[in-house]
């Protein structure tokens, strides 16, 4: 089967995020965001499409900042009170009844009970007619201790990452499972020597 645009989208599982901001008048914002990605290892830039008509985007315009949420499964009824189109001056974490974590490195809070949380700031802003993507520099990442295991490797089972596919008729909630399967970075390399970690 071909898959023409508009069903192509639920071919890859996507991470759901909640990206959070605030605005230059100090107002509160959280939309779900899935098309996101890591700039390489070590995840010191990770980056994200966003469409324009996006307060996320306006704020992070504004004020340089925000934070990148990784929820787990029972976040699932957070994501339409988080991605219906509300008016900028409605502060998203009273809308969706969610607390908010607050940051270390930067204003924007992030949100209680996600499983980490990603303190960015704004890198550089790569601009389309009617999207753009945005670069951030990873200014700090804490994750929950009870979701790694002892080699600080993401425990599937006790995170629970929410994720979701899509179909033409709306978004498919999943997340992970594991097959098990293990290969040391240096396996990729015909030295056995893994260049990223061995540089830094
Ligand atoms: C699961 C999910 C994933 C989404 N991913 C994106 C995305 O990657 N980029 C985007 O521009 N909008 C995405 N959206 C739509 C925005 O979340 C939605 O338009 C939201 O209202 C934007 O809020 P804001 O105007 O407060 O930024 C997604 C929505 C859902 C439900």
């Amino acid at each position: 089967m071909i898959l023409k645009p508009f069903m192509r989208e639920g071919i890859m599982p996507l991470p759901v995020s909640f990206i959070s901001t605030i605005s230059k008048e100090g107002i509160r914002n959280i939309a779900p965001y899935s098309c996101i990605m890591p700039v390489l290892r070590p995840l010191d830039l990770i980056c994200f499409a966003s469409a324009e008509k996006r307060d996320t985007l306006i704020n992070i315009r504004e004020t340089g900042e925000f934070v990148i949420n990784l929820p787990g499964i029972d976040f699932e009824e957070k994501v339409i009170p988080t991605a219906k189109m509300s008016a900028p001056e409605i502060d998203e974490y009273e809308l969706a009844h969610l607390e908010e974590k607050p940051s270390q490195t930067i204003k924007a809070p992030g949100i209680q009970g996600c499983y980490a949380w990603m303190e960015c700031r704004l890198e550089k802003e790569f601009k389309e007619a009617n999207y753009s993507l945005v670069m951030g520099k990873v200014l700090r990442l804490e994750v929950k201790d009870e979701v790694l295991d002892d080699n600080h490797h993401l425990n599937p089972f006790a995170a629970n990452p929410l994720m979701m596919t899509g179909s033409q008729k709306g978004m498919h909630f999943c997340t992970i499972r594991e097959t098990n399967g293990f290969e040391p970075f240096a396996a990729m390399f015909p030295t056995g020597v893994d260049p990223v970690t061995a540089s830094a």
